[in-house]
């Protein structure tokens, strides 16, 4: 009897569903949610009888979440039916032929992004921006105005500029449709630091976009880096829309909407699927998250006449790629071990194919993160690829244990070196503390020799570990010291290859200042950060010579990294690998002209006195701000004085300057005039 097993399809499908869409947290991939349903929807066809209200194929979505205020949509926010290869495809043109008067009559399309972001729904009024919405169950979404808001990419009137033709005049009353997205290049950096300030991380950029904009506090969705894409209308009244899809995004762009620039139109059958070809591999190399294309036939009152299946129009398809997402085996969690000392936590995969790739490994960021999502040795896990991300776990499919699984435990120790780790207090990373362990060596030599430091080519990640192996390297100056003759005895090392690494470490001597600094692995301090630095104070010693002050009065640099900078710069073991670097020859500092270059000198020929207590700055970071951008600080004010930089309880100073007629400064002032302001006063 099917009748159970339909009574248990539907069961599975609004778990998952709930899973997915009010907590924001699936268990099961995409793909396998597709089946479940499919299987449904399949029997419910050959059993109508058996078809209930409540079935998940008779509604759509999730109910809303109750926080917000709710909005009825002009117009049913529709869904897609979905397709998964070309076969499928072609299955649905044939269907939709059935359905007109020439089943063969030709028909062309669009062919669009299938976004995987969160569905929104726009209001304008008058051409303004009055109201944006959820998709909810389809009928009735969320007011999310406050947060749609803060987005960069979502006008907040159109058009933006002066209507191009007649045609495109605007409605009074305009409901548009899109889909917001959270870019991919910034999902790991923005889980990074969620990480790094005690915050769960997002599983996957679809729930950053959703969590973002459900926040109640719109300024925190401000922070966030969404943007997002419009595709369709939902409902106008006056103005005139035209009667093509393609045309309608057209217009839709004119009008200042933000419009996939891979939108396309296809004449025909063969260009969609040349589209959907070219798409497998072109998603990878874009910056959101996609799932499939989606197909719209191009004559939209055509497509609307077909009318739609439960919440499926009939005149578009998903035509959904192989899934990037898997469930297999989590064999393991082995520890890594990074080159600051960090214990890492990393997935043992039972071999999956996801996207074309065979993936064995996933990154688990860090223990606490395991815990949290209670992650155990022997699970089935969700494992998640997009785009060039590398592959994680979204979580353990909890109904599938049996009992044997193992719950991950914290390293006490350094599986390379053998000493206790360490978790320092208000940190989720574990540590090994033992400056000469050598694997530690191993990745810092690794790092050093890389393409973003000292891009020394021929020396790789193998020559890295045998080195170390060896003893022939003890620190990372150690590669300046290699010998052809010590080289040379080692295995698989012929005169050609020695040669070779030779002249690529020699080469390096010549890199600048700041690829060295960066080298160095300070915490904190990759290539931007060494670039800002030896722009600013000129070369390595001098940021050695600086005090914590002085380095946080530089614009770009924080707290946790002028200390990390002072305190690597106090370990002597340091400083004697420094010294080393600089007797084989390696550039220390900039050419001087390249200083002042690099510096802007806005205060030059202009004379400060400091008084009173500043918001921020110290006396001494206020000093040394004014110098590095060429002014000259003294202590006590005379005629000769260009400013007197004043803040709270200026005493005497103050009323000698005001009797001189000497202008007075603010801290917010004194910042404006670094970047070359004219001071307002
Ligand atoms: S058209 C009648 N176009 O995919 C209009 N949907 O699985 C039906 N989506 O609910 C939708 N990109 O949230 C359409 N270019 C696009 C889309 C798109 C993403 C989402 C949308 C929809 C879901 C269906």
């Amino acid at each position: 009897m099917p009748e159970p097993q339909i009574t248990h399809l539907r069961q599975q499908i609004n778990y998952h569903l709930h899973r997915y869409h009010v907590l924001d947290a699936p268990v099961i991939s995409d793909a396998e949610y597709d089946e479940l349903y499919r299987q449904l929807v399949e029997l419910e066809a050959a059993h109508p009888d058996l078809i209930t209200p409540d079935s998940p194929t008779q509604r759509a979505g999730a109910p809303p979440q109750s926080a917000f205020a709710k909005v009825v949509h002009p117009a049913p926010i529709l869904s897609l039916a979905n397709a998964f290869n070309m076969a499928d495809f072609y299955a649905w043109r044939a269907r939709i032929g059935r359905l007109l008067p020439d089943p063969d009559v030709p028909l062309d399309f669009t062919v669009e992004p299938k976004l995987d972001g969160l569905s929104v729904v726009l209001t304008y009024q008058d051409g303004r921006f009055t109201q944006g919405a959820t998709r909810g169950d389809g009928q009735i979404g969320e007011d999310i105005t406050p947060n749609l808001r803060t987005l960069r990419a979502l006008p907040p009137h159109i058009p933006v500029a002066p209507l191009p033709t007649p045609n495109s005049q605007l409605p009074t009353y305009l409901v548009v449709r899109g889909e917001a997205f959270f870019p991919l290049d910034k999902f790991d950096s923005f889980n990074a630091d969620r990480l790094a300030a005690g915050e769960a991380a997002y599983m996957n950029p679809r729930n950053a976009a959703a969590g973002s904009l459900r926040q109640l506090d719109s300024a925190i969705t401000a922070q966030r880096p969404l943007t997002l894409y419009v595709y369709d209308f939902v409902a106008w009244q006056g103005g005139r829309v035209p009667d093509t899809q393609w045309e309608r995004l057209q217009l839709l762009r004119a009008w200042g909407f933000p419009v996939s620039p891979d939108s396309q139109y296809c004449p025909d059958l063969a260009a969609v699927a040349a589209a959907y070809e070219r798409w497998a591999t072109y998603r990878n190399t874009i910056n959101y998250e996609v799932d499939g294309i989606v197909a719209k036939i191009n004559n939209r009152p055509l497509a609307d006449s077909l009318g739609f299946v439960g919440k499926d129009p009939r005149g578009a398809i998903a035509l959904k790629f192989p899934a990037q997402e898997k469930t297999t085996r989590l064999l393991d969690v082995v520890v890594s071990v990074g080159r600051t000392g960090i214990l890492a936590p990393a997935a043992v995969l039972e071999p999956v194919e996801i996207g074309g790739v065979i993936v064995r490994n996933a990154t688990l960021h860090n223990y606490d993160e395991i815990a949290r999502k209670d992650i155990r040795i022997g699970d089935y896990v969700l494992v998640k690829r997009a785009g060039e991300v590398i592959p994680y776990i979204v979580g353990p499919v909890i109904d599938r244990r049996d009992g044997t699984e193992r719950i991950v435990m914290k390293p006490s120790h350094c599986p390379a070196c053998g000493e206790p780790a360490i978790q320092p207090p208000g940190e989720v990373a574990i540590y090994c503390d033992n400056p000469a362990c050598p694997e530690q060596l191993v990745r810092r030599v690794e790092y050093f020799v890389s393409r973003d430091a000292m891009d020394i080519e021929s020396f790789g990640g193998q020559t890295a570990v045998l080195l170390t192996e060896k003893r022939l390297i003890h620190d990372i100056a150690d590669i300046y010291y290699l010998n052809k003759e010590t080289l040379l005895d080692l295995e698989g090392f012929k005169d050609k290859k020695v040669d070779n690494l030779l002249a690529g470490v020699e080469a390096s001597k010549s890199r600048p200042p700041e690829r060295l600094l960066a080298a160095l692995g300070i915490r904190f301090v990759g290539s931007v950060v060494a670039a800002l630095l030896i722009g600013q104070l000129g070369g390595i010693d001098e940021i050695a010579a600086a005090t914590q002050e002085q380095l946080q009065a530089i614009e770009g640099i924080g707290p946790g990294t002028a200390v990390s900078v002072t305190t690597w710069f106090a370990n002597d073991k340091n400083r004697a690998v420094l010294e080393k670097l600089r007797a084989a020859g390696l550039r220390f500092a900039l050419e001087r002209t390249a200083v002042a270059a690099a510096t802007p000198q806005p205060l030059a020929n202009l004379t400060f006195v400091i008084t009173g207590t500043l918001p921020s700055l110290s006396r001494g970071a206020a000093k040394a701000l004014i110098e590095q951008h060429g002014g000259k600080v003294t202590g006590s004010v005379s005629k000769n004085t260009s400013y007197l930089l004043a803040g709270e309880n200026a005493g005497s100073k103050l009323a000698k300057a005001q009797q001189l007629g000497i202008p007075i400064l603010d801290e917010p002032t004194l910042r404006k005039m670094l970047v070359g302001a004219q001071p307002v006063l």
